[in-house]
């Protein structure tokens, strides 16, 4: 017989292989990694310590009595990035297609409960069939374990979800509770039902990839923050994402050193708002020119384009930025903007990331299709997120601050820290031209030379409001910068609001308008 150390050792042996080699071929096949590769490639190497690897599932049923694997189609443990912990899960598609067991669920939120007690990020990498069909409700239950969990961590430690396989029916929902959704081009696909399902309920056809493939997430729904090329890529950019985050609310994340070398003084900013108000410039070229350089890592790219938000490094320092963007739709917010830079908003708040703003709005896009969507509930959701956030908040007022828009964008007001504008800021309640079409209607209307008049009347419009200057003699505007002095002012101003505490009245939870 074996001894007692071969038996462990055989059963170790066993265990990594999952499903079978056939079955990781067939993985293979598909372009898609093991769950174990993909844990060697996350994390550092030789860092995994696995928790739960002979772990089996305990039922009986359709002929469940026969067939076991050791780990039971989930990978858990814990590791390191760059030297920092976090916990993993990596489901394994070799072992009954990754499909979630009551022991499967069990595993998961066991290393759940040890990342809340000892702080640190927790990352799911998703590929599953879904509820293990064997089961029954059983499954079901650990589902809905993992969704109860997910919710008590969310704003205590950081929770990202990669899909990178199926993603269906009820698993949607934990990813979607989390943090942040990465998905992988081609090879995952999201939805609550798949193409069958569609096709009797809608009579849609429709494939999986067009259903609820990364680029469908990424463009149309917003469900996935990024699109990844391939699976290698979506798991450096885990990596890169988690470096700007803290390991938990009571955190800080760690600072990189800072090359004070760098040149402060950035004269290419005095150069990108073009001299007439209506032409569009990218916000990325702002954002560039202020941050250390290349340290921007954009979030929801493909989605809201209206709006850029991210994770960029000042000085070192990590720090949230919400640009308007002057190049899509004038920069205008529309429902998609407005959520997707709420969602943003509070994230930063919750994990103590400083938030910078750079405005450039004309304000909240009109029409029946927003209005019926409901833009006054969305548009207040961005609102409200800026209100309640305690974090650090600078804004730049690049060019337009436009009506509700411009208190809405961390403006004064709602409790922004400082807030700076360029010589180029327009804040008004409206564009010079509307403006003096409604106060000035009767004049214009009377005049023998009416379009001469308007354009008198707008000149003069624009001389009084179409300025800094109006909302810095109130004290609105803390200080009219150059462009080219906005990186070094920045830099000084997130330093003297390091130790900023601040808290909201005591309360059960706010009733965000959702
Ligand atoms: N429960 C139990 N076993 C499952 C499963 C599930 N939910 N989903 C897949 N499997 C098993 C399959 O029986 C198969 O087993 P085998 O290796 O012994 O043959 C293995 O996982 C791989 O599945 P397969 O269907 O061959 O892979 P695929 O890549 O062709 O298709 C899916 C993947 C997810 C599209 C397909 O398996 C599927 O539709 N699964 C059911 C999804 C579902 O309805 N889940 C329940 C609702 S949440």
């Amino acid at each position: 017989g074996l001894s007692k150390i071969e038996i462990l050792e055989q059963k170790n042996a066993e265990a990594l292989l999952g499903g079978g080699q056939a079955r990781i071929n067939a993985q293979h096949a598909k372009g898609k990694l093991t769950a174990r590769e993909r844990v060697d490639l996350f994390l550092d190497p030789g860092s995994f310590e696995e928790i739960g690897k002979f772990v089996m599932h305990r039922s009986k049923d359709f002929g469940l009595d026969k067939e076991y694997y050791l780990g039971d189609g989930v990978v858990t443990g814990y590791g390191t990035v760059n030297g920092r912990l976090v916990y993993v899960f990596s489901q394994d598609f070799t072992v009954f297609g990754g499909s979630l067991s009551e022991t499967h669920a069990e595993k998961i939120v066991k290393i759940m409960d040890l990342a809340m007690k000892n702080g640190a990020p927790v990352i799911g990498l998703n590929d599953s069939g879904g509820a293990r069909i064997q089961e029954g409700v059983v499954s079901l239950g650990g589902y809905a374990d993992i969704f109860y969990k997910n919710t008590l961590a969310s704003g205590v430690i950081p929770q990202i979800s990669a899909v990178m396989g199926p993603c269906a029916g009820g698993a949607v929902y934990s990813p979607a509770i989390t943090d942040f959704i990465l998905m992988v081009e081609n090879t995952s696909y999201m939805f609550v039902t798949g193409p069958n399902v569609v096709k009797t309920v809608t009579h849609e056809n429709v494939t999986s990839e067009e259903l609820g493939g990364a680029s469908t997430h990424s463009m149309k729904s917003g469900v996935t923050h990024f699109s990844c090329a391939n699976e290698v890529e979506c798991l450096n950019t885990i990596k890169k994402l988690i470096s700007y985050i803290p390991q938990n609310c009571e955190d800080t994340t760690p600072p990189l050193p800072y090359d004070s070398k760098e040149e402060e003084t950035r004269p290419e900013l005095n150069n990108i708002i073009p001299d007439n108000p209506n032409q569009p410039y990218d916000i990325r070229e702002v954002i560039t020119g202020i941050i250390d350089t290349d340290s921007f890592l954009e979030v929801h790219q493909n989605f809201g384009e209206n709006i850029v938000v991210g994770f960029a490094r000042l000085a070192g320092r990590s720090i949230g930025i919400v640009g308007n963007q002057p190049a899509v739709l004038a920069g205008v917010l529309d429902i998609n903007a407005s959520t997707k830079a709420a969602r943003f908003v509070r994230f930063c708040d919750c994990f103590n990331i400083p938030l910078l703003v750079l405005e450039d709005v004309p304000g909240f896009l009109p029409g029946t299709d927003q209005e019926w969507r409901g833009i006054i509930t969305n548009g207040a959701k961005l609102l409200y997120a800026f209100c309640e956030a305690t974090v650090p908040r600078i804004t730049v007022i690049t060019r337009k601050a436009y009506g509700g828009a411009y208190d809405v964008m961390n403006s004064k007001h709602i409790g922004a820290d400082l807030n700076y504008a360029w010589p180029t800021a327009e804040i008004a309640v409206m564009g010079a031209k509307g403006a003096a079409e409604i106060i000035f209607k009767r004049e214009i209307a009377a005049d023998p030379d009416p379009e001469a008049k308007l354009a008198e009347k707008v000149e003069e419009y624009q001389k009084k409001f179409a300025t800094p200057y109006r909302a810095a003699h109130r004290g609105f505007i803390d200080e009219v910068i150059l462009p080219e002095q906005t990186r070094a002012k920045l830099i000084k101003a997130f330093k003297m609001l390091e130790n900023k505490v601040d808290q909201l009245p005591r309360k059960k939870h706010g009733n965000i308008p959702l």
